[in-house]
């Protein structure tokens, strides 16, 4: 059985390259979408990639996980911050996720210093770029490996 691997983008990381490049770099959605496949197939685990602008949309998504996928790799961008519904989709959805970050949110503004993700969350990656969305991938499989 393979294992699918759900891989969640919010709001504004479709403008990713042309969006705060000194932030968050020049590598568009698309090369991360290509990152995590790669990173997938190299794992033999199936990867599904998403993005929407609309939290409500995020949180169907979270619940359809469940029971079906192994894993969910959350991007929430600003949700981070804002929103307890995403959190509580993640606590009922009951799949193990991990909370990834382009940016060193530790770095920047006071407000991006606290996530609503994070208790509900194996692990926090940030600061690593699009990297970051390839070690998240790489840890759900060594653990299903394991
Ligand atoms: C982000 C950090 C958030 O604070 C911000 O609102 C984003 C992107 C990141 O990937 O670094 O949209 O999640």
């Amino acid at each position: 059985m393979t294992h699918i691997v759900l891989v969640l983008n919010g709001p504004n990381l479709n403008m990713l390259g042309t969006r705060e490049p000194a932030t968050y770099g020049h590598e568009t959605l698309a090369d991360v979408a290509q990152l995590c496949r790669h990173t997938g197939e190299a794992h033999g685990l199936q990867i599904e990639f998403q993005q929407t602008n609309h939290e409500g949309q995020l949180i169907d998504w979270i619940h359809q996980a469940r029971g079906r996928c192994a894993g969910i790799v959350i991007n929430p961008g600003a949700w981070t911050h804002t929103s307890v519904a995403i959190r509580d989709a993640l606590a009922a959805a009951e799949v193990p996720t991990l909370e990834v970050h382009i940016s060193n949110v530790h770095k920047r503004e006071a407000f991006r210093h606290h996530s609503y993700v994070s208790g509900v969350a194996v692990g926090v990656i940030c600061g690593l770029g699009i990297n970051g969305y390839r070690v998240a991938i790489d840890h759900f499989a060594h653990l299903l490996e394991a």
